[in-house]
């Protein structure tokens, strides 16, 4: 299963992204986790130890001379369209808790910016990851979902837009699905996080029509009284741990439902 997770900046991204990671690699499955947020925090989330040693992929200048045949910068410089990647996964991630992280970091947006040799490094491993691992995929990305391009977009089983109980969140949602429709994904679904109240999840199911809502997730202080003290958000709250359980059943419902339809 391949599952992409999206929204506005704040929403909940990351914190859904280390809970799903985590609920699936204790039932057993091989896992990967992505952190594609050009400021991600997904390694301190998920307890790394060091992660402020993990260097993104995007930075790795050796290893994108390596593969594309140009360093990142030269100006003007030939390089490969098709890079060789299938190694990567092993060679940098890290491992922790049963769950592997890799750190993609930031892609070149704008003009010539788009074609060069990082982002079609980075993008060739969303791609290989999506396409090519038998293993669960879950991308914790940024609003834009800018590592996802046509072709990797149809390996995408689930597209997960977190949203709040706010209108510019909301905004966002219509606009990452619109892109993401513009791009292939058909499975998009919508998590409410930040709920304080059952009005709360009315207003986002009234906000939203159409969509598929596969869990609300409460407001819970504890996980910000963790992030104050320093500590990771996910042991914070077993309110949130449990509605994510929750939403791993869904996910997981869904898909050997799908199986069984096609079998
Ligand atoms: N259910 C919740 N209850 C209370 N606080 C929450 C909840 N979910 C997330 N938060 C807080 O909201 C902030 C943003 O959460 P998180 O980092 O998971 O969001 P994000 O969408 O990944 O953000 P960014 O776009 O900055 O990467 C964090 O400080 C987190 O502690
Ligand atoms: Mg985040």
């Amino acid at each position: 299963m391949k599952i992409a997770i999206g929204g506005k900046g704040g929403v909940g991204k990351t914190i859904l992204t280390a809970l799903l990671s985590q609920a699936f690699a204790q039932s057993g499955y091989s896992v990967i986790a992505i952190d594609a947020d050009p400021d991600g925090n997904l390694a301190a989330v998920l307890n790394f130890p060091h992660p402020e040693k993990i260097t993104p992929i995007s930075e790795m200048a050796d290893l994108i001379e390596e593969r594309t045949g140009a360093r990142p910068g030269q100006a003007g410089s030939l390089f490969k369209l098709n890079p060789k990647v299938d190694d990567l996964p092993e060679k940098y991630s890290q491992e922790h808790n049963g769950i592997r992280l890799m750190i993609m970091g930031r892609l070149k947006t704008g003009g010539s910016g788009c074609y060069c040799p990082e982002n079609t490094l980075l993008r060739a491993l969303a791609s290989h990851l999506l396409l090519g691992r038998d293993e669960v995929v879950i991308m914790d990305m940024e609003a834009g979902i800018e590592h996802l391009g046509r072709a990797t977009a149809q390996a995408v089983d689930k597209l997960i837009i977190v949203v709040e109980p706010s209108q510019r969140s909301l905004d966002s949602a219509h606009r990452v699905a619109k892109l993401a429709r513009d791009i292939g994904i058909k499975n998009i679904a919508v998590v409410g996080n930040k709920i304080r109240s059952p009005r709360d999840s009315e207003f986002l199911v009234s906000r939203l029509p159409g969509f598929d809502f596969i869990g609300f997730i409460p407001y819970d202080q504890a996980i910000i009284d963790a992030d104050l003290a320093d500590l990771s958000p996910v042991d914070a709250s077993q309110g949130i741990k449990h509605e994510v359980q929750n939403i791993y059943r869904t996910l997981t419902a869904t898909a050997s439902a799908k199986v069984n339809v096609k079998g």
